[in-house]
């Protein structure tokens, strides 16, 4: 559930007319509302706390990576969130919005020896590691740190899952973790090391998966394999679950409830004495933002096909031309009943040169013209954080609303600001 409504005719962010707020910001623009992200942190905050049992004093790290707004990450430290990051700048913005570092955990299949270096040096809680090679990276990083980092070994469980195979990570031939056996052996080389402390498995098999059986799966080789290292002396006190459970991006109930999902890790960790961490990125935030859009106008073509060409573009919002994605789009304010208000098929694209830059494709809406306002839903997860200035358009801005609040959370620069950017080469 989200909390995006029609208000009086107009489509309203909390208590916020988008039509109101698109006049003062501009468009396109991000907008978030804090309500669904506490309303999605709160409902998996309390599933988690109903299976303390199972799960342990369990942590959930929002995957920093789905929306790294500063003002975003602040909202959820302060509920009490950790964070999952993968790179330096995440953490860094993970430490200014408040969530402290003992929350955060450092994962990546290439983190660069300063990166570990940075991370070991602010104490995060935990590093996923990836790969034999990182281990004796991260081994020599922390010996000349003088520090014993706590790590996860991260497995690559074999089983892929995920709404597109551009973002399924858990498969055999993906990029990510180590094989089940190869990374038995990787836990007992890194608990022969002074310098490093093994303390649990990690996993992330996919994102935006509807179907728990694959996650759970791979959480039963999580625990089979805890057993194995267990019974080999060795001591495992965390799993890590990842993240990658999916949103209805076209509305009604998910597949998968959020209760259902964590029962199901509770039902396979049962018994097993871990403490569970979380790394929901997608699912605290996509239903969490929109991108609202003007139409700038519209395209008759004499076959009858019509082009909604809005403002935003593919660089604001890349997920449908990168993995197909669906967006639903909704108009700010339908026209009052009456007249010609029948709904109308409409291609929807941006004006970048690439045909690539089509978010949909036949979608009846009502009929729109030069100026009206629409939302692409579902876009407060990987969408301004893919964002680009590709054909030299202002990196979007975005905009956090409270009720009756808004504040600019990233401002649109100027273009005397984007080109300032670029110094000349001194021989130009
Ligand atoms: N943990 C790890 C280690 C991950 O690699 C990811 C996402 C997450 C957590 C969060 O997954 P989520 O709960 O959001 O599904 N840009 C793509 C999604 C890429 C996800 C990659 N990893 C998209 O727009 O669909």
């Amino acid at each position: 559930m989200h909390h995006f409504a029609s208000k009086d005719g107009v489509l309203h962010a909390e208590d916020v007319s988008l039509a109101a707020l698109a006049d003062e910001v501009g468009t396109p623009v991000y907008v978030y509302s804090t309500a669904t992200l506490t309303r999605h942190y709160g409902l998996l905050a309390e599933a988690v706390a109903a299976h303390r049992n199972a799960l342990g004093d369990a942590l959930i790290a929002f995957a920093v990576k789905a929306n790294s707004n500063l003002s975003v990450l602040a909202t959820l430290a302060r509920l009490g969130a950790g964070a999952d990051t993968v790179s330096e700048g995440e953490i860094r913005r993970a430490l200014k919005a408040g969530v402290p570092a003992g929350k955060i955990i450092f994962s990546g299949v290439g983190k660069t020896d300063a990166e570990l270096a940075y991370a070991v040096g602010v104490g995060v809680r935990q590093i996923n590691v990836e790969s034999p090679a990182e281990l004796d990276r991260l081994i020599a990083v922390a010996e000349r740190a003088g520090a014993v980092p706590d790590i996860a070994i991260r497995v690559n469980p074999k089983i892929g899952a995920g709404g597109h195979a551009k973002i399924t990570t858990g498969g055999e031939g993906d990029k990510f973790g180590v094989p089940a056996d190869e990374a038995m052996d990787l836990y007992a080389r890194a608990a022969a090391s002074p310098y490093v402390n093994p303390v649990g498995l990690a996993c992330h098999i996919g994102s935006q998966i509807t179907d728990l059986t694959p996650l759970e799966a791979a959480f039963q080789l999580l625990r089979s394999m805890t057993e194995t290292l267990r019974g080999r002396g060795l001591e495992v006190t965390r799993l890590d679950l990842g993240g990658g459970l999916g949103v209805p991006y076209a509305g009604g109930a998910p597949t998968a409830s959020i209760e259902d999902y964590v029962a199901m890790t509770a039902r396979v960790l049962d018994g097993l004495g871990v403490e569970a961490a979380f790394e929901p990125g997608r699912l605290l935030a996509a239903n969490a933002g929109v991108l609202l859009s003007r139409v700038i106008q519209v395209t008759e073509r004499e076959d009858g096909r019509r082009f909604l060409v809005v403002d935003a573009a593919m660089n604001d919002l890349i997920r449908p031309a990168m993995y197909d994605a669906f967006h639903e789009v909704v108009a700010v304010s339908p026209r009052a009943a009456g007249g010609d208000n029948n709904p109308t098929v409409y291609d929807i694209v941006g004006p970048i040169c690439e045909t690539g830059d089509t978010f949909a494709r036949d979608r009846d809406l009502p009929p729109l013209q030069t100026g009206d306002l629409v939302v692409f839903t579902g876009a407060g997860a990987y969408g301004a954080v893919m964002s680009s200035e590709y054909n030299t358009r202002p990196l979007v801005p975005e905009v956090m609303v409270d009720g009756a609040r808004m504040a600019v959370i990233r401002p649109r620069p100027t273009y005397e600001e984007m080109l300032a950017r670029e110094p000349l080469a001194d021989w130009l």
